[in-house]
């Protein structure tokens, strides 16, 4: 009997002889049994991953709200539901979603630029927690809806402070020149009208730099600036019930090492105590950091083409399915789902089969594989099946939920039946 091995970074996938296991079951198994392209996933390391940011925040006065748009499927949200977490929502839509997950509304924020009236009203009748206001405009509308509704809205303001957050461009959302959140220097004046509305509670204060941050320094210095903000509200006579970090936090996709959870915030919370803010109500509104390495997509290798300048690897994924390398140039590492080598080793661009050169997954892997080898995209959890499309006409893949030796297909693979449902001819 072969020892069984992980993957580095990746706990809870394992190699086990040929095969590769999420938790305790073989990928090639659950291929056969639902197909492919196939998204898997570990119950366990999600688990694992929002128990370091509760390790982080042992003793104090805080609440994790998953940003649900890195992967909104049911039975992720369950998860994090059953877990007690709260939800960071940025439409009326994923408010509905978590609401069936079973998420309580007093646990809910809503982020995002555009809300509408419809999603503030909806929003309202739940009871969820707090809006994060990102504009004047904004806020002088949630007054006018809460006023109607006969509600006063909880709202916390989305600082921008102008924070190179050194990610990708982006995912970046904490600079001058983003759309998000209300300018430093703005930020009093709005605190200043959002006090003097009569449908509007202040409650807190957030801000969000940006996704896969791998350093604790943007952290820091956005810290600062969102301090000396609340000093100067304060002062101005608006007391602030939360601080919210919002999320970024990095995972390793191609060894990336971005801080722990709890040591980021080891660092975090020396800075709010030596400041005098340790014990606030603090949020964080993590996303990938709670989802992204618990994923793998399986593919299917349909053909290999050698080229004159490339070799191909054409596989039955494409960028409807992950579609991060052709948005981002992101990497996702791809590793046989059988170790035996049915081929020599190749350098393949491994691409999917739609009909756009941006459809690539990875460029330049040496690989073994022959056509009907299946291959593992790792860290493939967060912002892939959230952010799928029916481009090409091709249907959603289906996703496993893995806890030990069972497997939950959470979400049947879509149909064609499925996709023409909501479209009709024209009358003649
Ligand atoms: N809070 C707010 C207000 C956000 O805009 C985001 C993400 C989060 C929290 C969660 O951030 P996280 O912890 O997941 O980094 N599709 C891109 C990422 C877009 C992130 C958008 N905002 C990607 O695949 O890299």
């Amino acid at each position: 009997m072969t020892a069984a091995r992980t993957l580095p970074g990746h706990p809870h996938i394992v190699r086990t002889g040929d095969a590769l296991h999420v938790e305790g079951l073989s990928l090639a198994a659950l291929a056969a049994e639902h197909g492919t392209p196939l998204f898997v996933y570990s119950k366990q390391w999600m688990l694992d991953a929002l128990a370091a940011y509760q390790r982080g925040f042992q003793g104090r006065d805080a609440l994790v709200c998953y940003a649900m748009k890195a992967n909104s499927s049911l039975g992720v949200l369950r998860v994090f539901a059953e877990a007690g977490c709260g939800f960071d929502i940025v439409s009326g839509g994923e408010l509905v979603r978590v609401l069936a997950a079973g998420a309580d509304p007093a646990k809910v924020i809503f982020s995002g630029v555009g809300k509408t009236r419809a999603e503030m009203r909806q929003a309202l009748a739940a009871g969820i927690a707090c809006f994060n206001v990102e504009s004047d405009a904004e806020l002088e509308v949630l007054n006018a809806v809460a006023l109607e509704e006969g509600h006063r809205a909880a709202v916390s303001i989305r600082i921008n402070p102008n924070v190179d957050p050194k990610t990708h461009p982006y995912i970046s959302t904490g600079l001058k020149g983003n759309k998000f959140g209300v300018a430093h220097d703005h930020a009093l004046a709005t605190y200043r009208h959002a006090a003097s509305l009569p449908g509007l509670r202040v409650l807190g204060i957030d801000c969000h730099i940006g996704s896969q941050i791998t350093e604790a320094s943007p952290y820091l210095d956005a810290l600062e600036r969102v301090l000396d903000l609340v000093e100067a509200i304060e002062d101005a006579g608006i007391p602030l019930h939360h601080l919210d970090f919002g999320g970024g936090l990095g995972i390793d996709y191609n060894n990336d090492t971005p801080p722990t959870a709890d040591a980021l915030w080891k660092q975090l919370l020396a800075r709010l105590d030596a400041r005098g803010f340790g014990g606030r109500r603090l949020i964080v509104e993590p996303g990938r950091s709670l989802v992204g390495n618990a994923g793998v997509c399986v593919t299917e290798v349909l053909y290999t083409k050698p080229g004159e300048d490339k070799n191909f690897c054409i596989v039955d994924a494409a960028m409807n399915d992950l579609p991060r390398p052709a948005m981002y140039q992101a990497f996702h590492q791809i590793v046989p789902v059988a170790s035996t080598r049915s081929a020599l080793p190749v350098t393949y661009d491994v691409v999917g089969p739609i009909c756009e050169s941006g459809d690539w997954i990875g460029r330049d892997r040496e690989l073994s594989v022959a056509s009907g080898d299946l291959l593992a995209v790792l860290s493939a959890g967060a912002y892939c099946m959230a952010m799928a499309s029916n481009y090409n006409t091709r249907g959603r893949a289906a996703e496993v939920l893995v806890s030990g030796d069972r497997a939950t297909l959470i979400r049947r693979r879509e149909t064609l039946e499925d996709q023409l449902l909501t479209e009709r001819f024209a009358a003649a």
